[in-house]
Protein backbone atom coordinates (compact mmCIF):
# COMPACT_ATOMS: atom_id res chain seq x y z
CA UNK A 1 0.00 0.00 0.00
CA UNK A 2 1.31 3.79 -0.62
CA UNK A 3 1.88 6.08 2.16
CA UNK A 4 -1.45 8.33 0.65
CA UNK A 5 -3.34 5.04 0.36
CA UNK A 6 -2.50 4.29 4.41
CA UNK A 7 -2.54 7.94 5.41
CA UNK A 8 -6.12 8.00 3.89
CA UNK A 9 -6.98 4.71 5.43
CA UNK A 10 -6.40 6.37 9.36
CA UNK A 11 -8.81 9.61 7.97
CA UNK A 12 -11.51 7.23 6.58
CA UNK A 13 -11.87 5.27 9.99
CA UNK A 14 -11.75 8.18 11.84
CA UNK A 15 -14.56 10.25 9.76
CA UNK A 16 -16.54 6.96 9.67
CA UNK A 17 -16.70 6.88 13.28
CA UNK A 18 -17.20 10.52 13.81
CA UNK A 19 -20.10 10.77 11.34
CA UNK A 20 -22.83 8.65 9.58
CA UNK A 21 -24.09 10.60 6.58
CA UNK A 22 -22.65 9.42 3.16
CA UNK A 23 -22.21 12.33 0.92
CA UNK A 24 -22.53 12.13 -2.76
CA UNK A 25 -21.77 15.60 -3.23
CA UNK A 26 -18.13 17.05 -2.21
CA UNK A 27 -17.75 20.99 -1.98
CA UNK A 28 -14.66 22.73 -1.60
CA UNK A 29 -15.37 26.51 -0.54
CA UNK A 30 -12.78 29.22 -2.07
CA UNK A 31 -11.16 32.22 0.00
CA UNK A 32 -13.94 34.54 1.08
CA UNK A 33 -17.00 31.98 0.15
CA UNK A 34 -17.88 30.59 4.28
CA UNK A 35 -21.37 31.93 3.96
CA UNK A 36 -22.31 29.43 1.05
CA UNK A 37 -22.39 27.17 3.97
CA UNK A 38 -25.34 28.73 4.92
CA UNK A 39 -27.15 26.48 1.90
CA UNK A 40 -26.14 23.22 4.41
CA UNK A 41 -28.21 21.99 6.74
CA UNK A 42 -25.36 20.67 9.23
CA UNK A 43 -25.52 17.53 10.92
CA UNK A 44 -21.67 17.43 11.73
CA UNK A 45 -18.61 19.78 11.58
CA UNK A 46 -15.00 18.55 12.76
CA UNK A 47 -12.28 21.07 12.49
CA UNK A 48 -9.36 19.48 10.12
CA UNK A 49 -6.80 19.98 13.27
CA UNK A 50 -9.29 17.11 14.47
CA UNK A 51 -8.89 14.23 11.49
CA UNK A 52 -6.07 12.17 11.17
CA UNK A 53 -3.39 12.80 8.70
CA UNK A 54 -5.40 15.87 7.19
CA UNK A 55 -3.34 18.90 6.64
CA UNK A 56 -3.26 22.00 8.52
CA UNK A 57 -4.28 25.52 6.80
CA UNK A 58 -2.71 28.38 7.98
CA UNK A 59 -4.31 31.47 5.61
CA UNK A 60 -6.47 34.00 7.29
CA UNK A 61 -9.62 33.98 6.07
CA UNK A 62 -9.75 29.76 5.84
CA UNK A 63 -11.44 28.09 8.99
CA UNK A 64 -10.45 24.68 8.52
CA UNK A 65 -13.69 22.19 9.01
CA UNK A 66 -15.07 19.43 7.21
CA UNK A 67 -18.86 19.67 7.45
CA UNK A 68 -21.83 17.04 6.45
CA UNK A 69 -24.97 18.15 5.87
CA UNK A 70 -27.85 18.13 3.74
CA UNK A 71 -28.44 20.56 0.51
CA UNK A 72 -32.42 19.92 0.11
CA UNK A 73 -32.25 16.08 0.39
CA UNK A 74 -28.92 15.39 -0.94
CA UNK A 75 -25.96 14.76 1.61
CA UNK A 76 -22.85 16.75 0.94
CA UNK A 77 -19.98 16.96 2.60
CA UNK A 78 -18.40 20.83 2.42
CA UNK A 79 -14.62 21.29 2.80
CA UNK A 80 -14.99 24.42 4.64
CA UNK A 81 -11.40 26.14 4.23
CA UNK A 82 -8.84 24.96 1.55
CA UNK A 83 -5.86 23.66 1.24
CA UNK A 84 -3.03 26.57 -0.99
CA UNK A 85 0.06 25.12 -2.43
CA UNK A 86 1.71 28.50 -1.70
CA UNK A 87 1.11 27.56 2.30
CA UNK A 88 3.86 25.14 1.31
CA UNK A 89 1.89 21.80 1.32
CA UNK A 90 3.13 19.16 -1.35
CA UNK A 91 0.89 19.12 -4.18
CA UNK A 92 -0.54 15.65 -2.95
CA UNK A 93 -1.10 17.41 0.94
CA UNK A 94 -3.18 19.91 -1.57
CA UNK A 95 -5.35 17.53 -3.49
CA UNK A 96 -6.17 15.62 0.16
CA UNK A 97 -10.08 16.76 0.63
CA UNK A 98 -9.90 15.40 -3.09
CA UNK A 99 -8.83 12.08 -2.11
CA UNK A 100 -10.76 11.65 1.04
CA UNK A 101 -13.95 12.97 -1.10
CA UNK A 102 -13.65 9.72 -3.28
CA UNK A 103 -12.89 7.52 -0.26
CA UNK A 104 -15.86 8.09 1.75
CA UNK A 105 -18.17 7.62 -1.20
CA UNK A 106 -18.46 10.76 -2.67
CA UNK A 107 -19.28 11.04 -7.04
CA UNK A 108 -19.42 14.31 -7.47
CA UNK A 109 -16.44 17.26 -6.88
CA UNK A 110 -17.64 20.65 -6.75
CA UNK A 111 -14.64 23.36 -6.62
CA UNK A 112 -15.00 27.41 -5.75
CA UNK A 113 -12.66 29.83 -6.27
CA UNK A 114 -11.65 33.41 -6.16
CA UNK A 115 -9.88 34.60 -9.29
CA UNK A 116 -8.26 37.76 -11.26
CA UNK A 117 -10.37 38.43 -14.29
CA UNK A 118 -7.93 38.31 -17.47
CA UNK A 119 -10.23 38.12 -20.54
CA UNK A 120 -12.45 41.22 -21.79
CA UNK A 121 -15.29 41.73 -20.85
CA UNK A 122 -14.82 39.62 -17.28
CA UNK A 123 -15.60 42.51 -14.70
CA UNK A 124 -15.31 42.01 -10.95
CA UNK A 125 -18.18 40.14 -9.27
CA UNK A 126 -19.05 38.30 -12.27
CA UNK A 127 -18.74 34.34 -12.36
CA UNK A 128 -16.94 31.90 -14.48
CA UNK A 129 -17.15 28.19 -14.60
CA UNK A 130 -14.15 26.99 -16.00
CA UNK A 131 -14.77 24.79 -18.85
CA UNK A 132 -10.56 23.80 -18.61
CA UNK A 133 -7.32 25.01 -16.94
CA UNK A 134 -3.43 25.56 -17.65
CA UNK A 135 -1.56 24.06 -14.80
CA UNK A 136 1.02 26.44 -14.69
CA UNK A 137 2.37 25.48 -10.51
CA UNK A 138 4.73 23.48 -11.56
CA UNK A 139 4.53 20.30 -10.17
CA UNK A 140 1.33 17.57 -10.16
CA UNK A 141 -0.28 15.95 -7.37
CA UNK A 142 -0.22 12.64 -9.50
CA UNK A 143 3.60 12.97 -9.15
CA UNK A 144 5.51 10.22 -6.75
CA UNK A 145 5.09 6.55 -6.17
CA UNK A 146 1.55 5.66 -7.04
CA UNK A 147 0.53 1.82 -5.21
CA UNK A 148 -2.82 -0.26 -5.96
CA UNK A 149 -5.80 1.56 -5.46
CA UNK A 150 -5.15 4.96 -6.79
CA UNK A 151 -6.55 5.08 -10.10
CA UNK A 152 -4.89 5.59 -13.75
CA UNK A 153 -0.73 6.82 -13.49
CA UNK A 154 -1.46 8.56 -16.49
CA UNK A 155 -5.02 9.59 -16.41
CA UNK A 156 -6.59 11.69 -19.53
CA UNK A 157 -8.09 14.80 -17.86
CA UNK A 158 -8.90 16.42 -21.62
CA UNK A 159 -12.42 16.15 -20.09
CA UNK A 160 -11.83 17.25 -16.27
CA UNK A 161 -15.48 19.69 -16.62
CA UNK A 162 -18.03 17.96 -16.46
CA UNK A 163 -20.30 19.20 -19.50
CA UNK A 164 -23.33 18.28 -18.06
CA UNK A 165 -22.91 19.62 -14.75
CA UNK A 166 -21.26 22.83 -16.98
CA UNK A 167 -24.56 23.37 -18.64
CA UNK A 168 -27.15 22.97 -15.68
CA UNK A 169 -24.80 25.63 -13.83
CA UNK A 170 -25.21 28.14 -16.76
CA UNK A 171 -28.93 27.25 -17.24
CA UNK A 172 -29.69 27.96 -13.29
CA UNK A 173 -27.41 31.37 -13.86
CA UNK A 174 -29.05 32.08 -16.34
CA UNK A 175 -32.55 31.49 -14.74
CA UNK A 176 -31.19 33.64 -11.72
CA UNK A 177 -29.95 36.75 -13.74
CA UNK A 178 -26.23 35.96 -13.02
CA UNK A 179 -23.51 37.42 -14.86
CA UNK A 180 -21.80 34.15 -15.79
CA UNK A 181 -18.94 33.02 -17.94
CA UNK A 182 -17.24 29.99 -19.08
CA UNK A 183 -13.96 30.29 -19.51
CA UNK A 184 -9.87 28.62 -18.84
CA UNK A 185 -8.59 29.04 -15.53
CA UNK A 186 -4.94 29.30 -15.05
CA UNK A 187 -3.05 28.06 -11.98
CA UNK A 188 -0.52 30.18 -10.62
CA UNK A 189 1.38 29.44 -7.46
CA UNK A 190 1.18 33.05 -5.50
CA UNK A 191 1.09 33.91 -3.13
CA UNK A 192 2.53 37.32 -4.89
CA UNK A 193 0.08 38.17 -7.17
CA UNK A 194 1.31 38.33 -10.99
CA UNK A 195 3.32 40.78 -12.19
CA UNK A 196 1.97 43.12 -15.52
CA UNK A 197 3.97 40.87 -17.54
CA UNK A 198 2.59 37.27 -16.37
CA UNK A 199 -0.65 38.72 -16.78
CA UNK A 200 0.03 39.14 -20.94
CA UNK A 201 1.46 36.20 -21.24
CA UNK A 202 -1.18 34.50 -19.52
CA UNK A 203 -3.67 36.44 -21.97
CA UNK A 204 -1.58 35.32 -24.53
CA UNK A 205 -1.84 31.60 -23.45
CA UNK A 206 -5.69 31.67 -23.51
CA UNK A 207 -6.15 32.05 -20.08
CA UNK A 208 -9.77 33.60 -18.79
CA UNK A 209 -8.97 33.82 -15.22
CA UNK A 210 -5.97 33.64 -12.94
CA UNK A 211 -6.18 32.03 -9.12
CA UNK A 212 -3.91 29.77 -6.82
CA UNK A 213 -6.00 26.84 -6.39
CA UNK A 214 -8.50 24.54 -7.10
CA UNK A 215 -6.16 22.36 -10.40
CA UNK A 216 -4.76 20.33 -7.70
CA UNK A 217 -8.06 18.95 -6.52
CA UNK A 218 -9.31 18.88 -9.74
CA UNK A 219 -6.82 16.55 -10.96
CA UNK A 220 -6.86 14.14 -7.86
CA UNK A 221 -10.16 14.40 -8.25
CA UNK A 222 -10.60 13.07 -12.11
CA UNK A 223 -7.60 10.19 -11.43
CA UNK A 224 -10.52 9.11 -8.81
CA UNK A 225 -12.96 9.37 -11.84
CA UNK A 226 -15.47 11.58 -10.16
CA UNK A 227 -17.66 14.55 -11.90
CA UNK A 228 -16.34 18.00 -11.89
CA UNK A 229 -17.61 21.08 -11.47
CA UNK A 230 -15.43 24.43 -11.09
CA UNK A 231 -16.48 27.86 -10.17
CA UNK A 232 -14.29 31.21 -9.88
CA UNK A 233 -15.50 34.38 -8.11
CA UNK A 234 -13.66 37.14 -10.85
CA UNK A 235 -12.97 39.20 -7.05
CA UNK A 236 -10.58 41.60 -9.50
CA UNK A 237 -9.61 43.29 -13.09
CA UNK A 238 -6.30 41.34 -13.59
CA UNK A 239 -5.74 43.09 -16.83
CA UNK A 240 -3.35 45.48 -17.04
CA UNK A 241 -4.06 47.86 -19.65
CA UNK A 242 -7.90 47.89 -18.16
CA UNK A 243 -6.42 47.97 -14.68
CA UNK A 244 -4.57 51.17 -14.70
CA UNK A 245 -8.66 52.84 -13.76
CA UNK A 246 -8.44 50.19 -10.48
CA UNK A 247 -6.01 49.15 -7.91
CA UNK A 248 -3.84 46.18 -8.02
CA UNK A 249 -4.96 42.83 -6.39
CA UNK A 250 -5.51 43.55 -2.81
CA UNK A 251 -5.89 40.25 -1.02
CA UNK A 252 -8.66 42.41 1.68
CA UNK A 253 -10.72 44.12 -1.74
CA UNK A 254 -10.31 40.32 -3.12
CA UNK A 255 -12.05 38.70 0.26
CA UNK A 256 -14.60 41.24 0.00
CA UNK A 257 -15.82 41.46 -3.46
CA UNK A 258 -15.99 37.21 -3.42
CA UNK A 259 -18.44 37.91 -0.39
CA UNK A 260 -20.32 39.86 -1.94
CA UNK A 261 -20.57 37.36 -4.91
CA UNK A 262 -21.91 34.57 -1.97
CA UNK A 263 -25.37 34.49 -2.72
CA UNK A 264 -25.06 34.00 -6.21
CA UNK A 265 -22.44 30.91 -6.01
CA UNK A 266 -25.02 29.43 -3.36
CA UNK A 267 -28.19 30.05 -5.96
CA UNK A 268 -25.81 28.18 -8.68
CA UNK A 269 -24.85 25.62 -6.40
CA UNK A 270 -28.25 24.88 -4.89
CA UNK A 271 -29.81 24.38 -8.17
CA UNK A 272 -27.18 21.96 -9.75
CA UNK A 273 -27.23 20.24 -6.11
CA UNK A 274 -31.01 19.74 -6.96
CA UNK A 275 -30.61 18.50 -10.29
CA UNK A 276 -28.35 16.28 -9.85
CA UNK A 277 -30.09 14.31 -7.34
CA UNK A 278 -33.27 14.52 -9.04
N1 LIG B 1 -4.36 36.64 -9.19
C1 LIG B 1 -4.22 35.44 -8.60
N2 LIG B 1 -5.09 34.95 -7.74
C2 LIG B 1 -6.17 35.68 -7.45
C3 LIG B 1 -6.38 36.94 -8.02
C4 LIG B 1 -5.42 37.44 -8.94
O1 LIG B 1 -5.54 38.55 -9.50
N3 LIG B 1 -7.55 37.40 -7.53
C5 LIG B 1 -8.03 36.46 -6.67
N4 LIG B 1 -7.19 35.40 -6.63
Amino acid sequence: MSDLRLRLTLTKNYLAKANKLRPTVAIVLGSGLGAVVDMVDIKTAIAYKDIPNFPATTVDGHKGRMIFGRVGATPVVVFDGRLHYYEGLSMEQVAYPAYVAQDIGARFFIATNAAGGIADGYRPGDLMLLRDHLNLLGDNPLRGAQGPGQGQRFPAIVDAYDATLIDLALREAQAAGIRMHLGVYAAMTGPSYETDAELRMLYRLGADAVGMSTVPEVIAARQGGMRVLALSVIANDAMPRRRRRVAAADHVAVLAEVSRAGTSVRRVLEGVIAAISA
